[in-house]
């Protein structure tokens, strides 16, 4: 670069000299142009666009506030539990570092469901953005594994037996399954053995993973230029100078907005922190202040609420549904073999019609309910080749579409909220009726997003 470009770059501000030496050895300003002061971003984002900075914020959170615990937790069976006591009552300032860590979970589930919700209104997944779906998908995955290795480090009764819970469903796997649970847990139950392993997941293996994945995420997104509430792509109208029309760089306008966000945001969170951490046993189970007890099961063991909607779909599936999903599979084989041209595919969902009928009435359903439950989250992994409607942006797409969505989410909600619930025979039908509709709303969406009429996309964005 000429030095008189460089010297505009940098400025005359009494840091020049600095940044010019750094900057003839590391590419700083030129990592700084590229993401940031010439990163030009849509410039109609919307209030649904504060998440991913946010979700940036929380990482940064949990990760100093988690490092500040682990300086006086005890990965130890027999002295874990006393250890965040510890932490709470004699560590200064431990209460609030440990209400923020344990919050922050909550949050980061929040602003990443919400973060996911705007994708799916604003097709963000859609070509060419498929990547940064899956690396989101990806995070989303490590996240939840990250919160339920946590979960277990209090040592309580919450996270002795959710964790008992999860681990022996591995058990239901058919050939692999008792010794893959024996594997994981490293002992006949959870023990000390199993504590020591998640606490080495959670604080380095899984954070680790999910900075690179961050990495990763952004470096996508900066690739090929984020997507906005219209769904319009600004790279396709420049300037002279190749300047989006439609662009303003990301600093300072959304340096500033972000900072607006990140500081409402920090006001919500500090009112939960301060005034009800535990929210009422969402946030904090009640049954988690009780030393974990390898003798005596609670009486209603439950997920945390970010798991709820699975756990629900992982109860839905009894004996009797197995006929619901046949009805299913065979309903998904017929419009397959209708609504198809090509042979091949009908050939092959007749084949896994049948293979999966055969199954849902040999395996015991047990199986097909954490299968199902993988499958809820996976599923989401298929949603940029699901969506073959010719618009982005909810605001454009058919009815359809915006129908199929808001009962989606619905589902969803009521699915989180029976997953809470002890078992009753009413909750079960709810939560086995919002199964189809969960699922529904992935599997016929190569059909419904084409049709309805859609509106004209505008050739600009709209403010
Ligand atoms: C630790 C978790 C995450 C972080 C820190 C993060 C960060 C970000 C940031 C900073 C942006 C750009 C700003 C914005 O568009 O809001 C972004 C965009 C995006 N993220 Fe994430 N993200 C995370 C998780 C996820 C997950 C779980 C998904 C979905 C499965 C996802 C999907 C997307 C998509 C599709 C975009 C592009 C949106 C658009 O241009 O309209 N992200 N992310």
């Amino acid at each position: 670069m000429a030095a008189a470009e460089k010297q505009a770059v940098t400025g005359a501000g009494p840091f020049n000299g600095v940044l010019t030496w750094v900057d003839k050895r590391f590419p700083l300003m030129s990592l700084w142009r590229e993401h940031l002061s010439e990163y030009y971003a849509p410039k109609n984002f919307n209030i649904w666009y504060f998440f991913g900075s946010l979700a940036m914020l929380v990482l940064v959170m949990q990760i100093v506030t988690g490092i500040l615990l682990t300086m006086n937790y005890k990965p130890d069976a027999a002295s874990a539990f006393a250890s965040v006591e510890y932490i709470m009552r004699e560590v200064p300032f431990g209460w609030l570092v440990r209400y923020m860590h344990s919050t922050g979970a909550s949050a980061f589930f929040i602003v990443v469901y919400l973060h996911m919700m705007r994708g799916l209104m604003y097709g963000s997944y859609q070509k060419p953005r498929e990547l940064i779906w899956i690396f989101g998908m990806m995070i989303y995955l490590c996240l939840m594994a990250e919160a339920f290795f946590g979960y277990l480090l209090p040592w309580g009764q919450m996270s002795y037996w959710g964790a008992q819970v999860i681990v022996n469903l591995f058990d239901a796997l058919p050939i692999i399954g008792p010794d893959l649970s024996l594997w994981i847990r490293g002992d006949y139950v959870v023990s000390d053995a199993t504590l020591n392993r998640f606490f080495a997941f959670h604080v380095i293996a899984i954070p680790l993973v999910i900075c690179g994945l961050v990495a990763a995420h952004i470096m996508a997104l900066h690739e090929v230029g984020s997507n906005n509430p219209d769904g319009v792509e600004i790279k396709e109208k420049k300037d002279a100078k190749g300047i989006p029309l439609d662009g303003i760089p990301f600093h300072p306008y959304y340096t500033v907005k972000d900072m607006f966000g990140a500081s409402v945001f920090l006001f919500l969170f500090a009112l939960v922190v301060f005034f009800a951490p535990e929210m009422g046993g969402y946030f904090l189970e009640y049954n988690n202040f009780v030393p974990a007890d390898s003798l005596k099961t609670p009486a209603h063991i439950a997920p945390v609420w970010y798991f709820t909607p699975f756990y629900s779909i992982l109860r839905a599936i009894t004996e009797d549904f197995m006929w619901v999903l046949a009805a299913g599979v065979l309903g998904m084989v017929g419009l397959i073999v209708v609504t198809v041209r090509s042979a091949t595919i009908k050939a092959a969902s007749a084949v896994v019609g049948v293979v999966l009928l055969i199954g849902f009435f040999t395996i015991d359903p047990k199986v097909w309910g954490v299968a199902l439950m993988g499958a809820s989250t996976l599923i989401f992994f298929l949603l940029p080749w699901l969506d073959h409607s010719p618009v982005r942006s909810i605001r454009y797409k058919g009815g359809l579409y915006r129908f199929a969505l808001t009962v989606f989410i619905i589902a969803f909600l009521v699915l989180g909220y029976f997953g809470v619930q002890p078992v009753t025979r009413g909750g079960t039908l709810i939560s086995q009726f919002c199964t189809v509709l969960y699922f529904s709303f992935f599997v016929l969406m190569p059909w419904y997003s084409t049709m309805g009429k859609t509106k004209p996309v505008p050739d600009r964005v709209t403010e």
